[in-house]
């Protein structure tokens, strides 16, 4: 391309608008020229004209900084500059921070080609396994701490409301729905449990048809989708509060297992020389209209990897105890075809939306107020 052709396209004597120049122009876009349009189509071939006329771009170029000659010096204001055309101002926002610690990042380990490279295998190999029943990249997202940071902030608890904790990335949209005293778990897949209790509002009252999604591994520590040839949701069920807020199901007692260590992020995890393992647990979303949904999980006191689960996920207001009856004809009531099994009573509270609302406002401001 001559000089030029190159001025032509990219507004001839502009040179790089300032940001908020470019905001300003963006707001009211400038008019080119008839000779400017006229010069710019004839510099583009088939590919770039056929992509322009079914609206792969609608950017007058005229308005685009100069993006030339850079490097570490100038290449993380150009990116933002040609960011700023953004017409979502969130969107903008988010990735500009995105770009400049990106950079920063980059400059700060002087990162080498090889490891950039190495990067982009880990991400791509992370999403060849990525699945409807596999989900690499939120297991990566959770060993880095960052599925518990995000939880945290945009699902402050505040008591009596029972705290959140990662999602994990074991959730599926195909577990039965299940009346009450119903089993999550097929015969054999652990020691019995009875699974009781109440979702309330903070004023301790009944929340009714509240849906409760529950999930657990069964004694082998393993979810029903690490099965070959699973065909249906196995340990896993879908049920609802009654008109008092009761809840009851049976299901099995969850052992500790480790996160999927075959892949791309436990291959990662070892090179930290981190241990894969979490404690167990019973998974839980509960769903109801007016409430913020709550996503959670039971972990059991005494369990060894409680204070180092590898997904950060323990909290100590979700530790439980459930205990042990013996009594057979009890257990036969429940449904169990024998016993003994284990009697886990556990009441839920939920945020209204604006408690929620109100909730995460406050921890933002108290967060914010912290870093000054
Ligand atoms: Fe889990």
């Amino acid at each position: 391309m001559s000089s030029s052709s190159a001025k032509t396209r990219y507004g001839a004597g502009q040179g790089r608008p300032a940001k908020s120049s470019i905001r300003t122009m963006t707001a009211t876009p400038a008019q080119p020229a008839p000779e400017q349009k006229k010069a710019r189509h004839s510099l583009v071939g088939k590919a770039v004209a056929e992509a322009i006329k079914n609206g792969a771009s609608n950017v007058d170029l005229a308005l685009l900084p100069r993006l030339r000659d850079l490097g570490p010096l100038n290449i993380t204001e150009n990116v933002l500059a040609i960011n700023s055309l953004c017409p979502n101002p969130r969107q903008e926002f988010v990735f500009d921070k995105l770009v400049t610690h990106l950079h920063d990042f980059t400059r700060e380990v002087s990162l080498t080609t090889e490891e950039w490279m190495l990067a982009i295998e880990f991400l791509t190999a992370t999403g060849k396994i990525c699945s409807d029943i596999r989900q690499e990249f939120i297991l990566l997202s959770d060993i880095l701490g960052l599925s518990c940071l995000v939880d945290s902030m945009n699902h402050p608890s505040m008591p009596p409301a029972t705290e959140g904790t990662v999602l994990g990335p074991f959730f599926t949209q195909d577990a039965a729905d299940l009346k009450a005293g119903e089993s999550i778990a097929s015969e054999g897949k652990g020691e019995y449990m009875w699974c009781e209790g109440r979702v309330l509002d903070t004023q301790g009252n009944p929340v009714p048809n509240c849906t409760i999604e529950t999930w657990e591994t069964d004694d082998e520590g393993l979810y029903d989708t690490q099965y070959e040839g699973r065909t249906v949701a196995d340990c896993r069920g879908r049920l609802k509060s009654d008109a008092n807020g009761y809840y009851s199901y049976r299901a099995v007692l969850p052992t500790p297992y480790p996160i999927p260590n075959d892949r791309p992020v436990g291959r990662l995890l070892k090179t930290l020389n981190r241990h894969v393992f979490r404690p167990a647990h019973l998974h839980m979303m509960l769903v109801a209209e007016g409430y913020e949904t709550l996503i959670t999980a039971l972990y059991f006191k005494g369990d060894q990897f409680l204070e180092s689960d590898a997904v950060f996920g323990v909290k100590s207001s979700l530790v439980v105890e459930p205990k042990l009856v013996t009594d057979e004809t009890k257990a036969k009531a429940l449904g169990f075809k024998h016993g003994p099994y284990w009697h886990l009573k556990k009441d839920y509270v939920l945020l209204t939306l604006e408690q929620a609302d109100e909730q995460k406002r406050k921890s933002l401001r108290n967060y914010y107020s912290s870093m000054k």
